[in-house]
């Protein structure tokens, strides 16, 4: 029998060029009178736009503008906004910085408390939230597709996620004209960021028959439309199918991060590296130490990436996929070494603050093909040092 899973699902996903234009009848029919609107800063006719056709509807906005990856600060002063506007729907527009920050508020709104308590603590939601529109700007967490926020801890300097069943986003719009104006190192970094949950998914030991179907047809749509998007910026085709492929890797991503991600994630708060650069630095290592307990599932990415041969061995088959990997970063100048990060930190790459970091984030993690402990936290981070 095929392996038993738990799905969470968007309720309404819309795709395709302009649909930003659908929101106010889209949430109007919903009875909404004042959206908490979250927008990159710096956002500008996208965001003023959407504003305009709201009111035309009678519903009013409050514009929360978020400049970095989600704090504990940032999350309890937009609670505080919140409650005062007296808000009654959640829209983010923008990255997965803004889906994140917008997906704890809305929950924190109608649950109570603070933010690290569902973080550190192991508080649960136990309310609905009010109606939450997720619309991504950039193309690559996948963040409107997840019930997960990834939120940096001012107290101990941990990055570190929460979730629940009801903070998935009700509806996402996948506009790719919202995407037009990413800079190419956004693009890159997002790209790498969503092909590493689509490979991450297909090789995790709780891969199930929906996650990998979404993550192998995220891999190839990726391979075709990723360095296409970083040449021609203003393709609205290859943008658009980053979108779709970002969505369908946030989706597949359920299913369970693996050393890619469980390293991304902590690390990159502790070096301020940004969450795609991460994961460009961490994914041909992870491949290559996963390949001994992986090699069939990696041969078949090969063939999702182009790159597999008839009647090669799955190993073989696994080291093309892992040159197909750097290959493809080599052709938008994604990362693949941490060095220059730590640097910019004055820190030094230190072996033990490494581990024990991990140890209290991701640690727990368990559907990594190669079982994770500390040697291979060691490896991994000598390989991409
Ligand atoms: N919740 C999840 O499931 C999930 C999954 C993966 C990553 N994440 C989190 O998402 C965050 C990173 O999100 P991201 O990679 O989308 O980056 P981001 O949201 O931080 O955006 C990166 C930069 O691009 C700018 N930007 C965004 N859209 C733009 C546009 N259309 N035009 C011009 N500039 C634009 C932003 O202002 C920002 O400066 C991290 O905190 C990461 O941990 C969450
Ligand atoms: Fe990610």
């Amino acid at each position: 029998m095929a392996k038993a899973f738990d799905f969470v699902c968007n309720r309404q996903v819309l795709f395709g060029e302009g649909k930003i234009k659908e929101l106010a009848g889209l949430i109007s029919w919903h009875g909404v009178k004042k959206v908490f609107f979250a927008a990159y800063k710096g956002i500008g006719k996208d965001y003023d736009d959407a504003v305009q056709s709201l009111s035309e509807k009678g519903i009013g906005a409050y514009k929360y503008e978020i400049a970095t990856e989600p704090d504990l600060n940032i999350i309890n002063n937009g609670r505080d906004i919140f409650l005062k506007e007296k808000c009654d729907c959640t829209v983010a527009l923008g990255g997965g910085s803004v889906i994140d920050t917008a997906k704890s508020i809305n929950m924190l709104a109608a649950n109570g408390g603070n933010v690290e308590q569902y973080q550190m603590e192991g508080k649960q939601a136990a309310k609905a939230p009010t109606l939450f529109v997720a619309i991504p700007t950039t193309a690559g967490t996948g963040a409107e597709a997840t019930k997960t926020a990834v939120v940096t801890n001012n107290n101990n300097g941990l990055k570190k996620s929460l979730y629940h069943t009801s903070m998935i986003a009700d509806i996402v719009i996948l506009d790719p004209v919202l995407t037009l104006g990413l800079p190419p190192k956004t693009t890159a970094a997002t790209g790498m960021d969503a092909l590493s949950h689509a490979i991450e998914s297909y090789v995790s030991l709780n891969a199930n028959t929906f996650s990998e179907m979404f993550g192998l047809k995220a891999i190839e749509i990726i391979n075709e439309n990723l360095p296409k998007a970083f040449r021609e910026p203003s393709n609205i085709d290859a943008r658009g199918s980053m979108l779709l492929a970002s969505y369908l890797g946030g989706q597949a991503i359920t299913a369970g991060i693996g050393i890619a991600h469980i390293m991304a994630q902590p690390i990159g708060a502790l070096y301020h590296v940004p969450h795609g650069d991460a994961c460009s630095i961490f994914l041909p290592a992870s491949m290559e130490l996963n390949m001994p307990y992986a090699a069939k599932k990696y041969a078949k990415i090969a063939f999702a990436l182009g790159v597999g041969k008839i009647g090669a061995s799955d190993e073989e088959n696994t080291k093309n996929a892992i040159k197909r990997v750097q290959d493809i970063q080599k052709e938008i100048n994604a990362p693949s070494k941490l060095a220059p990060y730590i640097a910019a930190t004055g820190k030094e790459a230190d072996n033990a603050v490494m581990i024990d970091c991990i140890k209290r984030t991701t640690g727990h993690i368990t559907c990594n093909p190669k079982p994770l402990n500390e040697a291979l936290m060691t490896d991994i981070f000598n390989m991409c040092k």
